[in-house]
């Protein structure tokens, strides 16, 4: 059976790029047993439930009320769905969005009944965007979804305060519940009760529940990503299979043949053995720029962390850097082969495009075009990727390359799936807390405080 997402890490190594620079196969083998142990830890936590987005795929019960949930919104033929939320609440639904709908998705959708609603996620507090939003997106003809696990963050609470005061003054009050669905940690289980509950009771909310043992930035497959994705159309089932099959892959504890925890092998050796301090994520394909973005969030906030799990100091993590290939070839790539040589490249190749586009015998007059003529857009999107990593290679700079068959459901979620059990590895690897974000917290308190509250 041939695989819809192969890694090569063959350009990461010191064959490719020399020792100084690229991982010998003694350092891999020499990690071995640590990846064996820290397996050993991460199947004991997710078998009592410690963490839960190893599971969120075998939750079946969500995935059919999201359905049924989504059928009769749609039904009521809302033009635009806005969600509301912020950093984990709102990055794995926009990485789905760009992925798995066209860039151009919001001006296409037959919004309204019969089609799906056009998407805008607000995951800032930009006034000048929230209010074009409100005005882009009248309450009568919109649905938000306000995402919060905690049910506490400030971003989140004022867009919310905003959109109830406006759908109260325009609707009345009695129209909240045909606008606002609510998605919060599950009740009475959580540390911090999330002020959503209490706003979900007074106005009778739709409200999906989000597992305690999940994190904001592992919550993708949760009821977080998947209501949105319903309904934009996506197929639920493929995505679920898709996280399925990666962790068929996952479950493995040989790093050879589990891809996640070969590429957290070779990120973490790469940072704390050759200097490469910070991780690019690169794909050659306009679907998977956001893919790029959640992947940043997912990488920074679970394995920056000043101590570890012995309670010492650490200071760990990569600082990863989103880019887009072949645009960015044009802007980073540059400083990549001549600067500073203290990064690994991720890149992501497409297989397959959903389409083929001829480059046509236009302009005729220029022979210097001659090599372009007859060939496909697709051929030269290879060809640069081609490029690039060879490129790369002469100026002695790592690059680990994931291939994916093509750009679906079924892929998307794979490579979703992934490059967090991949996450989670690096963070055994790097004895750190993964699953915490103390820095954030911090900055949070803070902000309430200077807002004159509690804190
Ligand atoms: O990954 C995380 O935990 C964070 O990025 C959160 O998602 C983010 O801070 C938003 O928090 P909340 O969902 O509680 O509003």
């Amino acid at each position: 059976m041939s695989l819809d997402i192969k890694i090569d890490v063959s350009r990461a190594m010191s064959d490719a790029v020399g020792e100084e620079h690229g991982i010998t196969k003694a350092e891999l083998n020499e990690i071995e047993p640590r990846i064996a142990e820290a397996h050993a830890i991460l199947r004991k936590e997710r078998a009592d439930g410690v963490y839960g987005f190893w599971s969120l795929h075998e939750d079946h019960k969500t995935l059919a009320e999201v359905k049924q949930s989504a059928e009769s919104f749609l039904k009521r033929g809302y033009e635009n769905l806005v969600i509301l939320g912020i950093g984990g609440s709102a990055l794995g639904t926009t990485a789905l969005v760009t992925a798995l709908r066209s860039k151009f998705y919001n001006l296409q959708t037959k919004r309204g009944r019969g089609g799906c609603p056009r998407i805008f996620v607000m995951d800032n507090i930009d006034p000048d965007s929230f209010k074009k939003m409100i005005k882009l997106c009248p309450p009568q003809k919109t649905l938000y979804n306000v995402i919060s696990k905690s049910g506490n963050t400030a971003e989140t609470m004022s867009q919310l305060m905003i959109v109830v005061d406006v759908i109260e003054r325009k609707l009345g009050k009695d129209a909240v519940k045909d606008h606002v669905v609510v998605t919060s940690n599950s009740r009475g289980q959580g540390a911090s009760a999330s002020l959503l509950h209490p706003v979900a009771d007074e106005y009778s909310l739709k409200s999906f529940d989000m597992p305690v043992n999940v994190g904001g930035r592992f919550s993708v497959f949760s009821a977080v990503g998947l209501f949105p994705a319903a309904m934009l159309g996506m197929d639920l089932d493929a995505l679920f299979d898709g996280c399925a099959a990666m962790d068929t892959r996952c479950a493995k504890g040989d790093l050879r043949e589990n891809p996640a925890y070969l590429r957290a092998a070779v990120q973490y050796l790469a940072d704390t053995r050759k200097g490469k301090v910070m991780s690019v994520m690169m794909p050659y394909s306009d679907a998977l720029r956001d893919v790029a973005d959640w992947y940043c969030q997912l990488w920074a906030e679970s394995l920056g962390k000043k101590a570890n799990l012995d309670g010492g100091e650490a200071y760990t993590g990569q600082t990863p850097i989103k880019a887009l290939g072949a645009t960015d070839q044009h802007s980073q790539i540059q400083l990549y082969r001549e600067g500073p040589n203290n990064k690994l490249i991720n890149v992501i190749e497409v297989g397959r495009f959903d389409s083929s586009l001829k480059i046509p015998n236009a302009l005729k007059f220029l022979t210097d075009l001659d090599y372009l003529r007859g060939k496909t857009m697709n051929k030269l999107m290879a060809a640069e990727l081609q490029g690039t990593v060879d490129a790369l290679k002469l100026s002695k700079r790592p690059v680990s390359r994931i291939t994916m068959s093509r750009v679906n459901e079924h892929t998307v979620a794979q490579l979703l799936y992934m490059l967090e059990a991949e996450t989670a590895m690096a963070g055994r690897l790097y004895n750190v807390n993964t699953f915490d974000q103390p820095g954030i917290e911090e900055g949070k308190t803070i902000a309430r405080r200077l807002m004159g509250g509690k804190g």
